[in-house]
């Protein structure tokens, strides 16, 4: 058995993605959300017999639990090898590292004795020494300086360029690379983080990408936070910090929440609020919710509230809206943000978090504290910017909820905002270019009836493992899509040497560019119908049933045609009538046969 297999075999595919997305038993399948494309009822299934998953809805996708791995994490195939082996305490033999990973592997290195080294410094080390009062004094812990690995670097231009080229051998260009060191003007280099408190930025596994430099007494001369710039790993957009310390209670209490800074994130975490995340101070981003949207769908903002804020959560709230998360606004009050609420009082932080309001209330208390509300020209303002967002809500109770709100606080009539909510209806419901585009794809992958319709079959024998009806030559020749009677064929052959199916094996006959047609047939959401052995059976025959009719219904098409081409010609060869006549008697059988299934 090769190592890949082995891996497979150790990991239990449903527990694994279960760590991921929340997975409900389907029959002989689990199913879920799909981690990979928002959508509200879940389409991706798992199949703990073939360990196989597939996306039925907007990805069509699916493979084994390394595809799954590259894809949740996007890392490449040799990075997600590497992950499941430690998980299923397989060792790897030779494993040969790509270039690109290599390169990766290094800067992960170097950051990880970075963090290290400057961690070292700041709890040991007489350089530390003062900024340790520092953040001390803000009330930072012990315990969370060590879980989130807090350091300092010193007031020096080369003491890591020291430590790790000249007593650890890297090279200086991959400290660069790292975003650690800066090219000077002459040829030398220097560090780039000098004199300031270091919060390692890791991703969700705890892999340190970069750092964030904060100094040590505010200087209006001097940025507050220097970070590392766009590397080969760390991409600003794409980090949300803390989430490695924090994922877990985030899929616990399916929720989080997002505040604008560091100190913010830690000081919530210490005081037990520990579903939390910093997007550090810049507007959430579509690969942010992306990201969280793995864990949870539900979003709490607890940003700053001045007018840039403002702006940056209705941006967010726009984005997550697009995603698909539910999002709720938090008002901070008691302190001038999370960080000094968090720590002044722990209850007060966690009642502002329970009270954190629905996104339409926030919007309209923003738009109102723009506009007033009181001119002509601040009630127009107002309704263009609340009433779209008012025409998406398809909840109709929630949606007089708001009607009446706004009006009320427009001095207005409810009758006015619902019309004008229904003309934007009738505008939106127009489709956009992207929905056009996206429509026309979807016409191209829509497969036909008859394909579907065989595609159940299919899965409901395999389900079943009710190999017989496969076996009939009716059956067989019931099945047209060309991908589907390639598997029969090798079924086929595979019955002539064995009597009972395993599915690896037959898996491996099948081969690599039908084994995704036919784990398909395993995967197929059948709900509870394998529980019923009644409802089972007639869903089989009807089944059937269906594909003879629709098979019927084609072979008359053709015979029509060929009845009315021959009939076009203006004096028929004996031959031909004897033909004509031939057809109009098969075109007779077959209709009564069809209207006898009819009346079935
Ligand atoms: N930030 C940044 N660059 C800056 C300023 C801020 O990247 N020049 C980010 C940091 O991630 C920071 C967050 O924005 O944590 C919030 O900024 P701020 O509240 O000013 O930082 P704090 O360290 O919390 O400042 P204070 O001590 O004043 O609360
Ligand atoms: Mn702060």
């Amino acid at each position: 058995m090769d190592q890949l297999e082995e891996i497979k075999n150790k990991i239990d595919i449903v527990e694994f993605i279960n760590s991921f997305v929340p997975l409900k038993k389907a029959g002989r399948n689990f199913k879920g959300l799909c981690p990979f494309h928002s959508e509200k009822t879940p389409s991706f299934m798992v199949s703990p017999e073939r360990q196989i998953w597939h996306c039925f809805g907007g990805c069509n996708d699916g493979g084994d639990i390394f595809k799954f791995l590259m894809k949740i994490e996007n890392i490449d195939f040799g990075e997600a090898v590497k992950e499941l082996a430690k998980r299923a305490g397989v060792k790897l033999a030779q494993y040969q590292l790509s270039e690109g990973e290599k390169n990766k592997q290094i800067l992960y290195e170097i950051n990880h004795l970075a963090a290290e080294y400057y961690h070292y410094l700041l709890i040991n080390h007489s350089t530390g020494a003062k900024a340790l009062n520092y953040i001390l004094g803000r009330g930072i812990n012990k315990n969370s300086l060590e879980l989130f690995k807090i350091g300092f670097a010193p007031n020096s231009w080369r003491s890591l360029e020291n430590y790790l080229v000249n007593k650890k051998g890297y090279r200086i260009e991959d400290l660069e690379r790292a975003g650690l060191a800066i090219k000077g003007p002459n040829s030398g280099f220097y560090d780039r983080f000098r004199d300031r408190l270091i919060f390692p930025l890791k991703d969700q596994r705890g892999n340190i990408c970069g750092f964030a430099g904060r100094i040590l007494q505010n200087n209006p001369q001097e940025a507050k936070y220097i970070n590392t710039p766009e590397t080969f790993i760390y991409h600003k957009s794409d980090l949300l910090f803390g989430l490695s310390e924090a994922k877990d209670e985030i899929k616990k209490k399916d929720q989080a929440i997002f505040v604008e800074g560091e100190l913010d994130m830690i000081s919530s975490f210490q005081a037990g609020v520990k579903n939390v995340l910093a997007i550090k101070g810049t507007a959430l981003t579509e690969n942010q919710i992306k990201l969280i949207s793995r864990f949870t769908q539900k979003i709490i903002l607890a940003l700053d509230q001045d007018l840039a804020g403002d702006a940056a959560a209705r941006r967010g709230i726009e984005i997550a809206g697009n995603e698909g998360l539910m999002v709720r606004v938090a008002k901070l009050q008691g302190g001038k943000d999370p960080d000094e609420i968090a720590q002044k009082n722990p209850s007060d932080w966690r009642e502002i978090i329970k009270k954190a309001e629905p996104v339409y209330d926030y919007l309209l208390d923003s738009a109102f504290a723009r506009f007033n509300g009181e001119t002509i020209e601040d009630k127009r303002k107002i309704s263009n910017e609340i009433v779209p967002i008012l025409a998406k809500i398809s909840n109709e109770i929630v949606l007089n909820h708001y009607v009446r709100e706004l009006a009320s606080r427009l001095q207005v009539n409810e009758e006015a905002v619902t019309k004008e909510i229904n003309k934007t209806k009738n505008n939106q419901s127009s489709p956009s270019i992207g929905k056009a585009i996206f429509s026309d794809i979807n016409i191209d992958k829509e497969k036909s009836h008859r394909e579907v319709l065989e595609e159940y079959l299919l899965s409901l024998a395999f389900q079943s493992g009710q190999w017989e009806i496969l076996k009939k030559k009716k059956i067989i020749s019931l099945i047209q899509t060309h991908r589907f009677s390639k598997i029969l064929e090798i079924l086929g052959d595979y019955f002539k040497n064995y009597t009972i199916i395993n599915s690896e094996k037959l898996a491996k006959m099948i081969g690599s560019e039908l084994v995704e047609t036919f784990n398909k047939f395993y995967l197929f959401d059948l709900g509870d119908l394998m529980e019923d052995g009644v409802k089972f059976e007639e869903e089989i025959k009807k089944t059937i049933a269906r594909l003879e009719k629709i098979n019927l219904v084609e072979k008359l098409t053709k015979i029509s045609g060929t009845i009315k081409l021959l009939e076009k010609e203006e004096k028929l060869s004996p031959e031909n009538q004897k033909k004509t006549e031939e057809l109009n008697n098969e075109f007779r059988d077959l209709t009564s046969k069809l209207s006898s299934f009819e009346e079935k």
